[in-house]
């Protein structure tokens, strides 16, 4: 779906006068929120570990009449992510919006995942949702300033899920930490919400956990919308949640999945599946 196709409730300066600080932002769904927020005039700060999808979604703003500026950092590394938000604080002033979109993901049955495997996924995921968030969150306290942090998740952080366990951990205890900052830090004007997305097709996520065309197409069949979410879409969510308009919303996770996870649910829902002959199930009328 392009964004022509794409109905926006978002007045084109929703963001203008907030800088965001998008982790993972060079690529799949932290590209498209950092190109949305751009347009409705945010200032974007972008990081992830290699240069050239940075640069790249950087020059993508500007090139929009935007203004980015990015820093390369591993999450999972808690000096370089404070070095990191401070260069980028430095490049832009001061930011009052993280999204903390990085993360990491495999899939693998668990009895034979290692320490390693289980710690890479659980370190770029949880302890670097904690490092950005703990710079972002300290800086506003300290100075005062009113602060929204959007964490994306999935819908598996409430139900798990076979085969990505470290990511089903993960997930699940950035929800907890989504819910208790909420909470601890409102009184300093800071919101913490989340989003949990069903399958949207990226690079990153499908050639990990999809695959095999065969599994893409189990998985949207499964979906009641009839297809996978986009960007685009997802990028709306996002920019209404960080903006001033949500200011309310507090501690909370939007699914956004078409429908998918309660369609897996419902005791009654594989009878989408059958052809039952609803008629002749009914007793006759007396
Ligand atoms: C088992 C694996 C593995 C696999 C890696 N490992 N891939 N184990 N099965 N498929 C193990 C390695 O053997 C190693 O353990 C440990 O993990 C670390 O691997 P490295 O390659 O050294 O790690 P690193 O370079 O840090 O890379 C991290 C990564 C990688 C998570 C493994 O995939 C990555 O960089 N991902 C970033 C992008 C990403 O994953 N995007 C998708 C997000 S999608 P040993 O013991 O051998 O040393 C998502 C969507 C969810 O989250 C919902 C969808 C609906
Ligand atoms: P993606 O393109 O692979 O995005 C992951 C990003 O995180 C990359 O830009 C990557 O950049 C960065 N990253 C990974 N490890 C890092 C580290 N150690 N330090 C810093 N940055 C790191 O995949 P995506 O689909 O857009 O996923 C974005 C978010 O959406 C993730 O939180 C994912 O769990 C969530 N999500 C996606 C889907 C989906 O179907 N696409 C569904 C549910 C939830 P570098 O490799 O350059 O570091």
């Amino acid at each position: 779906m392009s964004r022509a196709n794409i109905t926006s409730a978002l007045k084109p300066d929703l963001l203008r006068g907030h800088t965001a600080w998008i982790t993972g932002g060079g690529t799949g769904l932290g590209r498209g929120m950092a190109e949305r927020f751009g347009a409705l005039g945010a200032k974007i700060a972008l990081s992830g570990r290699r240069e050239e999808p940075l640069a790249e979604t950087a020059q993508a703003i500007r090139d929009a009449g935007g203004e980015a500026a990015f820093a390369t950092c591993d999450v999972r590394d808690p000096a370089a992510v404070t070095a990191a938000f401070d260069a980028l604080r430095g490049e832009l002033g001061e930011i009052d919006i993280l999204v903390n979109n990085a993360a990491g993901n495999f899939l693998s049955p668990s009895e034979k995942l290692s320490p390693n495997g289980f710690g890479s996924v659980v370190g770029i995921v949880l302890n670097g949702t904690f490092h950005c968030t703990l710079a972002a969150g300290q800086r506003w306290i300290e100075t005062g300033t009113p602060g929204a942090i959007l964490n994306i998740v999935t819908t598996y952080a409430w139900t798990g899920s076979a085969f990505v366990l470290p990511s089903a951990c993960a997930k699940a205890g950035v929800l907890a930490m989504t819910r208790s900052l909420a909470v601890e830090w409102g009184k300093h004007g800071i919101r913490v919400n989340g989003i949990a997305p069903g399958p949207i097709p990226t690079e990153g996520a499908f050639s990990r956990l999809m695959p095999d065309p065969k599994l893409e197409e189990r998985h949207k069949a499964r979906i009641p919308a009839g297809r996978f979410g986009t960007r685009e879409e997802l990028a709306e969510l996002a920019a209404y949640l960080v903006s001033p308009a949500a200011e309310w919303i507090r501690g909370e996770i939007v699914t956004f999945d078409g429908g998918e996870w309660l369609r897996g649910a419902g005791e009654f829902n594989d009878l989408l599946d059958l052809n039952i002959p609803w008629d002749q199930l009914r007793p006759p009328k007396k």
